[in-house]
């Protein structure tokens, strides 16, 4: 059976990736997904107030010391470009020693929300060895003031910044509150986003009526938040140059072969390490496996693509007419 599949150009040996969380960074687990056949890992995301911490701390600090010493007292420090950032080294160094230690592609992962100079760790994770770099742009509009257009230039231009930085392919990890997906997806596209990922799963607040306060508490996908990407995946499959990658609510063997059916390229599952243990991968290739014998297929690429929206006769299901009729059959 083959299952090997080319995401961005990165060659996987089944589509199955451990999307980013923290599990994604520590080497043991690591390698234990790699044994159970995971095919590709995304490092938990470095986020730009990670990077941009530190690099405020020692601004104000060379200020303080302009201000209260002279001048001379800043050139005992070092340049503000040459400071370390600590959050950024410890990841730049697990990166290093996680793709010294494993043959997988190893992909990092940056989570930000202005045009900064955070963007420039896209070039360390590059020089520090990821095979690729996904980036999560994660940001909320809570000024109702401004318009969808603004939120959505922002967007293609910090994927255009962490373009400008890397040789290696980028992926951006889309959020699905666009107004018009396939508009976004085709701008990301031509802005030269070589992956799609559908769809980061936002985690709201939750609020504790005890404290009378809001807090974040992480939860896990459920099986039905499948649908989501997989609708998604077969209306873009086609009508980008991108690679698609489909994750949320991916459980099983048969989730992953839909969204290959859809037209994924990759599939991300990250809940299903925590839910079942890490070793889920080598469940998920049995029951692939299981499948394509049985209905007699012999490879992933022979499936890719074929219940896309382009590829079905009835695209009823794609659409408002199968919405309808399936509130009538209730
Ligand atoms: C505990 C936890 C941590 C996560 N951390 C990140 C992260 O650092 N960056 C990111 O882009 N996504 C992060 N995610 C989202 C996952 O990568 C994934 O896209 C999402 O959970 C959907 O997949 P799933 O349904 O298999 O959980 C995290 C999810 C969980 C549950």
């Amino acid at each position: 059976m083959e299952l090997q599949t080319d995401y961005m150009g990165l060659k996987l040996k089944n589509p199955i990736v451990a999307s980013a969380c923290p599990l994604t960074k520590d080497l043991d687990r690591v390698k234990e997904m790699e044994e159970s056949g995971v095919a590709g890992i995304i490092l938990p995301s470095l986020f730009e107030e990670e990077i941009s911490y530190d690099q405020h701390a020692m601004d104000q600090f060379l200020n303080y010391s302009t201000h209260s010493v002279g001048s001379e007292a800043t050139s005992f420090f070092p340049e503000p470009e040459n400071f370390k950032n600590f959050e950024g080294e410890e990841y730049l160094e697990s990166l290093r020693r996680i793709k010294a230690s494993v043959g997988i592609p190893i992909i990092g992962s940056l989570n930000g929300s202005t045009a900064g100079g955070w963007v420039k760790y896209a070039k360390l994770i590059q020089e520090a060895g990821a095979d690729a770099l996904e980036l999560n742009i994660f940001f909320i509009p809570t000024e109702v003031n401004l318009t969808g257009a603004e939120v959505e230039n922002r967007y293609v231009e910090i994927l255009k910044l962490v373009k400008a930085q890397v040789s290696i392919p980028v992926a951006i990890k889309m959020t699905p509150f666009f107004s018009s997906i396939g508009n976004m997806a085709k701008r990301f596209d031509d802005a030269g986003a070589n992956g799609l990922v559908l769809f980061n799963r936002f985690q709201g607040p939750d609020f504790d009526l005890d404290k009378l306060e809001a807090a974040m508490k992480p939860s896990f996908s459920t099986h039905s938040d499948i649908r989501l990407p997989l609708h998604w995946t077969a209306i873009l499959f086609g009508k980008v140059k991108a690679s698609l990658a489909a994750t949320r609510g991916i459980k099983s063997g048969i989730d992953v072969l839909k969204m290959i059916m859809a037209g994924a390229d990759a599939t991300m599952i990250t809940s299903l390490f925590y839910q079942e243990g890490v070793y889920c991968a080598s469940r998920i290739i049995k029951e692939m496996t299981h499948w394509m014998e049985e209905h007699e297929y012999q490879s992933i690429r022979q499936m890719k693509g074929s219940m896309s929206y382009i590829h079905v006769a009835d695209k009823s299901a794609f659409v408002r007419a199968n919405y309808m009729k399936m509130l009538r059959a209730i």
